[in-house]
């Protein structure tokens, strides 16, 4: 039928790529290529199968560490400042065991990352896929063991001069200090590959006749709350404004846009500067008060510096660029502050 053995294959192979997704839904889209799927496929099981080749020693770690994740998580990873800290808590015994003995202790303050996480290949592939924050995936896998491996040095996991790569990770995993917490009496698919039982624990059964009403599902302010924290609509964070809900309680007028003719404190009110800073206090940022001292008279200066945020004044946290604020109300803000942040 075919002039030859190949052309019967190239036929085959046709036809079965072109079948996936026209097939099953005709009309709409066309099938992934293998170079999308793979740059989708990023993920590390815990047995490793998916982890690129790479190595990254802990002073590596150390020197990116500083640079690229300390402003968050601190110099050692205790994030003390506004972050969970991701180390602490854990200790040789533990090591020793693969329990952290520290997870049953009610007197124990906080739960690190590292007295949780039972895989490194969860820490790998999280690091890989969300952080920094700010730039995910914008590190090379030698970075992330790097990082890793530094992390991993703070909890006595690596020595000092040990570094992680994919040839001593399965090694490395037998000493993470939870590694024999996670329990396995359930799956989250079908299957026995990762130890599990046949059947997983959740079965996604649907109800045919005589169904319940639906749930409403939906998280709810109470009245009491509603201001807590500056109107959400009007949030801006490190990342970028994020819109919620409008919280002004209902019986206090929401605060309209108009001009910069408007008092300063509802420019800053307006413009989210209260969910960082206060006029007599320092929140997560510096208290307008001691701004106004540091820089008494130098309007501009403070409005090229709200306009372009920036670190390192007041301390390790970044104050946000402000790319939206509009240029009148940026000078009024500056000026106010500029003459002494008076109220
Ligand atoms: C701009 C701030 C910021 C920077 C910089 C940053 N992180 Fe994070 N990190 C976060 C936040 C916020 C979370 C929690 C995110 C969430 O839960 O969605 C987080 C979570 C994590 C976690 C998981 C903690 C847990 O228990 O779930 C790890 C691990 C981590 N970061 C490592 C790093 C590493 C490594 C770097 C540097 C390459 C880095 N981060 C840089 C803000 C930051
Ligand atoms: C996400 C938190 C956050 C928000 C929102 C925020 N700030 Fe800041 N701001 C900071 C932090 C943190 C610093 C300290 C930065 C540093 O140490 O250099 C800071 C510093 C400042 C400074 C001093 C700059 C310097 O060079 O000393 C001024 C002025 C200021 N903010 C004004 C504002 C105004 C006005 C707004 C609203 C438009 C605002 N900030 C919103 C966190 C924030």
């Amino acid at each position: 039928m075919f002039k030859s053995p190949k052309r019967a294959l190239v036929i085959a192979l046709v036809c079965a790529l072109g079948a996936n997704a026209a097939d099953k839904f005709p009309g709409i889209g066309r099938t992934a290529t293998p170079a999308e799927l793979k740059a989708w496929d990023i993920d590390v099981r815990p047995d490793f199968k998916g982890l690129p080749k790479g190595r990254g020693t802990v002073a590596q770690g150390e020197t990116l560490w500083e640079a690229k994740c300390a402003g968050c998580h601190g110099s050692f990873g205790e994030s003390n400042e506004v972050f969970s800290p991701l180390v602490g808590g854990t200790t040789q015994d533990d090591i020793k065991t693969g329990h952290v003995a520290r997870l049953l202790d009610p007197s124990f303050p906080g739960r690190t990352t590292l007295m949780k996480v039972s895989h490194i290949s969860t820490l790998w592939d999280y690091i890989n896929r969300a952080m920094p924050w700010t730039a995910p995936k914008s590190l090379k896998p030698d970075e992330v063991y790097a990082v890793t491996a530094y992390l991993l040095s703070l909890a006595d996991v690596l020595p000092a001069d040990g570094e992680l790569s994919d040839e001593n990770i399965a090694d490395v995993q037998k000493r993470l200090p939870n590694r024999n917490g996670k329990t396995w009496a359930h799956s989250m698919w079908p299957g026995t590959e990762f130890k599990g039982t046949v059947k997983p624990d959740v079965q996604g059964s649907n109800c045919m006749k005589d169904c319940g009403a639906s749930p409403r599902v939906a998280s709810l302010l109470p009245d009491y709350a509603r201001d807590a924290s500056g109107n959400l609509a009007q949030q801006q964070r490190l990342i970028g404004p994020q819109r919620g809900l409008d919280t002004v309680p209902k019986n206090k007028p929401a605060v309209a846009t108009a001009p910069a003719t408007k008092p300063v404190a509802e420019l800053l009110q307006q413009n989210a500067c209260y969910a960082c800073h206060q006029i007599d206090t320092k929140l997560v940022g510096p208290a307008f008060k001691d701004v106004a001292v540091k820089y008494a008279g130098q309007a501009d200066y403070l409005a090229g510096k709200i306009r372009k945020g920036g670190n390192g004044v007041w301390g390790s946290i970044p104050m946000p660029e402000q790319p939206a604020l509009p240029d009148a109300e940026l000078k009024a803000i500056a000026a106010w502050l500029a003459a002494g942040a008076k109220p």
